[in-house]
């Protein structure tokens, strides 16, 4: 299983503060925000992580960062030129990922959960995870059906369809890559990551399943806020970095 930490964009909701540096490297709490998805990572045992930013910021990752030694793992790194959507990661780490299966997760998604078991044992097909949320229109979001199956899943809908939000972490088997080349952009002009759940699911290959514990996207001033007392009050004993 090969890792990738999506940790690009400009960020501009949390300007000034983004002037200088990328969201994913702002303090949450005692560490850079990206420590949080790193963590989850490395927890599972992935060794191999491709870490994607933008231009702008690549020094600072490489600062902060470094090969990964420090870590016991090995970063590599690429750079995301314009914020095309979360789908062209897989274009992009094309040959990082070479013939392995991929797991990705989003350098502003802060987790209680431990996903290393869906990590490790995962086979075939996509896994991803959802959360029953207050402000699903922000989200990528999944409709269940009463038996609990996952039926649809839209990027930002702007009618209703369901509270549950899918997370910023995704597991992927090798097909995901052919899978991104043919995602087509959305009005907003992005390769969105939904299309590639809907490939997955299209195929009855999604697994959907859920969070537990608090999950955040820090995004905002406000969710940045909550993510530093989620971090201080609840993870600082579920990190191994
Ligand atoms: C992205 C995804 C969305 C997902 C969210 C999780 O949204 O497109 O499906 O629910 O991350 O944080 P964006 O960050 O592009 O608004």
């Amino acid at each position: 299983m090969r890792g990738i930490i999506l940790s690009g964009g400009s960020a501009t909701r949390l300007r000034p503060c983004t002037k200088v540096t990328s969201k994913q490297l702002l303090p949450v709490y005692n560490k850079p925000m990206i420590y949080y998805p790193l963590n989850t990572l490395i927890k599972a045992d992935i060794k191999e992580i491709l870490i994607i930013v933008a231009s702008e910021c690549a020094g600072d990752y490489l600062n902060l960062l470094g090969s990964g030694h420090e870590f016991g793992v090995k970063f590599t790194y690429e750079i995301q030129d314009k914020p095309k959507g979360l789908a062209e990661a897989f274009i992009i780490g094309e040959n990082f990922i070479d013939e392995e299966n991929v797991c990705m997760i989003l350098g502003d998604n802060i987790f209680e959960d431990d996903f290393s078991k869906d990590i490790k044992s995962f086979k075939k097909g996509g896994k991803v995870f959802a959360k029953k949320v207050k402000d699903p229109e922000r989200f990528g979001v999944v409709k269940f059906n009463e038996d609990k199956k996952a039926v649809q899943i839209e990027e930002k809908p702007k009618k209703w369809i369901s509270d549950y939000a899918i997370t910023g972490l995704y597991i992927y088997d090798n097909r995901v890559v052919a899978a991104a080349k043919n995602v087509k952009p959305s009005v907003r002009g992005e390769l969105e990551i939904t299309d590639l759940h809907n490939f997955y699911l299209k195929k009855g290959e999604l697994a959907v399943a859920m969070v537990k514990g608090e999950w955040l996207d820090a995004g905002t001033f406000d969710s940045l806020l909550e993510a530093q007392i989620l971090a201080k009050n609840k993870l600082q004993d579920k990190l191994v970095i």
